[in-house]
């Protein structure tokens, strides 16, 4: 009882307690991260973005779509049920800044790519109401008659490298042609592609002939690929590191 009243009525004894009782409490929360060898799970699959895909990112971010649209899905049962299995912490690896978010006026897009196709992705962007006639998304009408600007392309590949997005040399070199190649099937420079990244879809992502690449390319090759790269047939939810 005494020794109570000494340590309330001394503030520098005060402060010295709550510190030591604030440390338990941190080192209760952090210290199991020592044991574990890494906080980001190891899945087959995972590559960085495209430059299309990345382009379409930069796209996504600028238009704003983050501000109704979360990208990660949670481990609870109703959210698995509607949008697939829960998201993983490898599979944002790689986004810089990532887009978990916690708003959703629209659906959950951590799983969207191939859920439809790239025609229905232009049309909703440039007229939601065209296929979703309840829809209350803005239209982006102006994707599609853009030119996409891949003036920078490299240098953005290289500031992600920057922050540990592996981009080899030969990507960045040849950033601008897996641009176009993207956008571009059965050409060369697309089976090129694909190699420096599997998986990538390679298609008139707009619908519409000819070379030019627009900003709608972009976003919707973005669309297309999230949550499509982990193999979720080799993963194994309870971890090499878990069991
Ligand atoms: C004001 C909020 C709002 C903004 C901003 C917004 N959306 Fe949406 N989005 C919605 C709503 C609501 C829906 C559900 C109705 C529909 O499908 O149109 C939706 C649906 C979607 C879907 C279909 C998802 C599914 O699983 O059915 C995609 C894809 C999508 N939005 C992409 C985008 C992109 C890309 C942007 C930015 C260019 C964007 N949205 C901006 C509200 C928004």
């Amino acid at each position: 009882m005494l020794k109570h009243e000494t340590l309330e009525k001394n503030s520098i004894l005060l402060l010295i307690g709550i510190l030591i009782v604030v440390s338990i409490g941190g080192i209760v929360q952090i210290s199991p991260l020592f044991w574990i060898d890494s906080t980001i799970e190891k899945v087959q699959g995972m590559r960085p973005y495209t430059p299309l895909e990345q382009a379409g990112r930069d796209i996504y971010i600028r238009e704003g779509c983050y501000t109704c649209h979360s990208q990660m899905i949670r481990t609870l049962r109703d959210e698995v049920e509607r949008y697939g299995h829960y998201s993983l912490a490898a599979e944002s690896m790689y986004d810089h800044p990532f887009q978990w978010g916690s708003k959703r006026t629209g659906p959950d897009l951590a799983r969207v790519g191939g859920k439809y196709s790239d025609q229905w992705h232009a049309e909703h962007l440039i007229d939601p109401r065209s296929v979703v006639p309840e829809s209350i998304m803005p239209a982006y009408p102006w994707l599609a008659e853009r030119k996409l600007d891949t003036r920078n392309i490299k240098e953005r590949l290289q500031t992600l490298r920057a922050v540990g997005v592996p981009y080899t040399d030969e990507m960045i070199e040849k950033a601008e042609e897996d641009l176009k190649a993207q956008v571009d099937p059965d050409s060369r420079a697309a089976r090129e592609l694909l190699q420096r990244y599997p998986k990538a879809k390679v298609a008139k992502f707009d619908g519409k002939p000819g070379g030019e690449v627009t900003e709608l390319d972009a976003l919707i090759a973005y669309l297309q690929v999230l949550g499509t790269l982990v193999d979720f047939a080799s993963f194994d939810a309870s971890g090499p590191n878990l069991r």
